[in-house]
Order: structure tokens, then sequence, then C-alpha cells
């Protein structure tokens, strides 16, 4: 288990624990993507460009194995899915990596998952949403992510990657 998540467990449940992992702590990443991100590489491509889903998150794999880190990938059309793995993701994750796409704009129930989690959120966004059309400028999930990354195609999920192993580094470093 992660050692951010091991700890928020022990803390939540006074009955037995399983036992962590020897050796140099793994952490865990949660990415999710959501609507119509499926049809990447088809969909849109003057927005979302060519590559795949599949691509995205081979790549964002090899990242991982790179970086020594564990790695889950998600994607849905439905809203409450979403919902229900942003909250799994409280005992097995250490950050969540997150691209809601159209519920960015009106999901309350994302943002309120994300926040009751507690866990470091990454936003990310092919397409510089701030460039498009007004109603695609406002996030609802912003103010609960450590940081946003937009319009830089496939990469900006790689980008995220780096961010959330960079921050996760950081505070496992602060907490020693
Ligand atoms: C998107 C931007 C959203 O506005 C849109 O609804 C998407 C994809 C992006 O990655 O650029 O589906 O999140």
């Amino acid at each position: 288990m992660p050692r951010a998540a091991a700890k928020r467990r022990a803390a939540a449940s006074p009955g037995p624990q399983r036992s962590v992992a020897k050796g140099r702590p793994r952490h865990h990443l949660l990415v999710l993507h959501g609507p119509n991100l499926n049809l990447l590489g088809e969909r849109e491509p003057q927005h979302y460009g060519r590559v795949t889903l599949a691509e995205i998150d081979d790549e964002l794999a090899a990242r991982a194995a790179r970086a020594g880190v564990s790695l889950t990938c998600f994607q849905s059309n439905h809203e409450g899915d979403l919902v229900t793995r942003i909250q799994e993701a409280r005992t097995s994750a250490d950050a969540i990596i997150i691209n809601p796409a159209a519920y960015t704009h009106t999901s309350i129930a994302i943002r309120d998952a994300l926040a009751a989690t507690g866990l470091p959120a990454f936003e990310v966004h092919l397409s510089n949403i701030h460039k498009r059309e007004p109603f695609r400028h406002r996030s609802m999930i912003s103010d609960v992510c450590v940081g946003q990354v937009v319009g830089f195609g496939a990469l900006s999920y790689g980008l995220a990657f780096d961010a959330a192993v960079a921050h996760l580094a950081r505070t496992q470093a602060q907490s020693k």
C-alpha cells in the first residue's frame, strides 16, 4: 500500500492493518479521464490532436516505470463513476491526475469528491481552455487542485505527471 494511503487508513481505522511493504515506498497515482476522452485520436483533432487515449496511458505507464511509481488509469463517460473512483482513492492512491473533460465546467460533485479526499490533485487539459469558448474558461475544480496544466496536447498529461511526482517527493522529504 502506498505510504501516505497507509497512514490515512491507519488513522481512520482501529482494526487490523495490512502490513506495509518493506523497502522503498512506492507512490501510487490515479489518472482519471472524463467523458468523450475515449474518442481521442478521432475527436476534433484541431483541439485535441491525433494521439489516442491508449497512447497517452502507455506514455504515462512508461514515465511511471522510470520514476519508480505505480499508476492506475481510468476513463468514464459517467460523472458518478468518476466520483466513486475519487472516493476510493482515499485508501489506494497518493495523488490524482484528472482531466474531467466537460465535467470540468459543471461538476460540483467531482469538485467535492476531490476536496473530500484531501489528496493532492493535478488538473489536466489537452487544449488551452482559457483560449476557447467562454463557458470553458471556468473550472469547478481548480481551487481544489495543486495546479493546472493546459494547452500542450498529450504532453499536458506528462507534465502533470512530472509535477505530481515532484510534489510527492517534496512533501515526503518535508514530513521526515
Ligand atoms: C478538455 C477541455 C474541455 O472543455 C472539453 O469539454 C473536453 C476536453 C481538454 O482536455 O482540453 O472534453 O478537458
